[in-house]
């Protein structure tokens, strides 16, 4: 038997196939369509690998998707395909709705006709793990407690409201057919193979070519950082021991300020990489307009992942950030790559 992964070749997806295939033997189909964000060179060392896959598609795409299942004798789909730039859904908000919206209805429809032809056997082993956003919960203020899985959806950007119409999507699929699904709510992630339109690689980019570093606002937003790895980890845990048709949220316990995990990053490159002229990264830092419909803060509480599954994160955000530093100062060609692609600092263009 085989796992799906859809958007495989994306940050989240590809850290989740590069380590699944790292401890189990099981085959892996990845499945994505390649947009700007995702990038085959993330998978490239599974190249030579018998028991990965990948195919380029679209989730949306019932005949295609229905052909893997069943070729594959699929027992998981981990769904990690979506659009997920919030500044690009400020913008230009329909790819959100075709593919976080339309696709995961298609993913269901593909998934529920397929489940729903399996003997007794493997229909009661099979799972669907949707993953998703804490951005569905909205923001929150100071003095709120972190969301945990009984808040109500609040959505406000194009993204974090479409990812709230796949869940509910999700959700419905289950409570009418059955379908055997799970869905993990997670914190804003950072780590090897983040495209750097998101803040954390764009800064650590941008820190080294000399660029501005953006900080939206007075820079004073939090958010609770997760390291990638640790997100994968509570997939497959979830995967493994989660009650069906629940909710778990993941995160580290990690609240920061934008302006703080900007700093720190500065910090850590001025010790492993000392400009040539000796000046600090810091005074690259440059505020400028505030991106519209800003949530304030994000926090999660993680309680019920840990205690009922018993999963916690390995690494705290100071191992994990200095990890992703030296990764990028580690790994210049996929760097190289990504900026001479498709990427051109349009959010910059769009902020300054
Ligand atoms: P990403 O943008 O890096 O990757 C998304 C991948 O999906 C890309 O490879 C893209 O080519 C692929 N894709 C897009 N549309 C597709 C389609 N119609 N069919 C097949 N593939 C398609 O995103 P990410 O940061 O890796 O996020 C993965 C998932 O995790 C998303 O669902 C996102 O909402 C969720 N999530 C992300 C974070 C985060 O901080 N990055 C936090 C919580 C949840
Ligand atoms: P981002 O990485 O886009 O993730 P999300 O919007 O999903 O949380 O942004 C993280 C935070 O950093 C968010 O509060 C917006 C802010 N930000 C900046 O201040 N400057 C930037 O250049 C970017 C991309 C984000």
């Amino acid at each position: 038997m085989t796992i799906l992964v859809t958007g495989a070749a994306g940050f989240i997806g590809s850290n989740f196939v590069l380590d699944w295939c790292q401890q189990y033997t099981e085959e892996v189909v990845s499945l994505d369509l390649l947009t700007y964000a995702g990038n085959l060179e993330n998978l490239s060392s599974l190249n030579a690998s018998p028991n990965h896959h990948f195919i380029h598609g679209n989730i949306g795409d019932r005949e295609l998707v229905s052909q893997l299942l069943k070729k594959y004798q699929v027992r998981a789909v981990v769904n990690f395909a979506a659009e997920t730039h919030v500044d690009r859904s400020i913008h230009e908000p329909s790819d959100f709705i075709e593919t976080n919206i339309v696709g995961t209805y298609n993913l269901l429809e593909s998934v529920r006709s397929y489940w729903g032809d399996l003997d007794e056997m493997h229909k009661k082993d099979f799972r669907l793990l949707h993953v998703s956003t804490d951005e569905v919960y909205g923001s929150l203020s100071k003095t709120d407690r972190a969301f945990n899985e009984t808040n109500s959806y609040k959505p406000n950007s194009p993204y974090s409201a479409s990812k709230a119409a796949s869940d509910h999507l999700v959700r419905a699929w289950h409570q009418t057919y059955g379908l055997p699904i799970l869905t993990t709510n997670c914190s804003n992630n950072y780590g090897p193979y983040h495209f750097p339109e998101k803040l954390i690689p764009l800064c650590i980019l941008n820190a080294l070519n000399g660029k501005q570093l953006p900080i939206y606002g007075d820079g004073q937003q939090t958010r609770d950082w997760l390291y990638v790895k640790d997100h994968c980890s509570a997939i497959r845990r979830v995967l493994e021991k989660g009650k069906l048709g629940e909710t778990y949220n993941v995160g580290g316990w990690n609240e920061k300020a934008n302006l703080d995990v900007v700093k720190t990053l500065c910090s850590i490159l001025d010790e492993l990489k000392p400009k040539a002229d000796s000046t600090k990264y810091e005074s690259q830092i440059t505020y400028v307009k505030d991106r519209p419909g800003h949530d304030r803060r994000y926090a999660i509480d993680a309680t019920k992942l840990e205690r009922e599954l018993g999963w916690k994160p390995e690494e705290t955000f100071e191992t994990g950030i200095r990890k992703t530093v030296e990764w990028y100062l580690a790994n210049e060609a996929w760097v190289n790559h990504v900026v001479s692609g498709d990427y051109k600092n349009w959010v910059q263009k769009q902020y300054a």
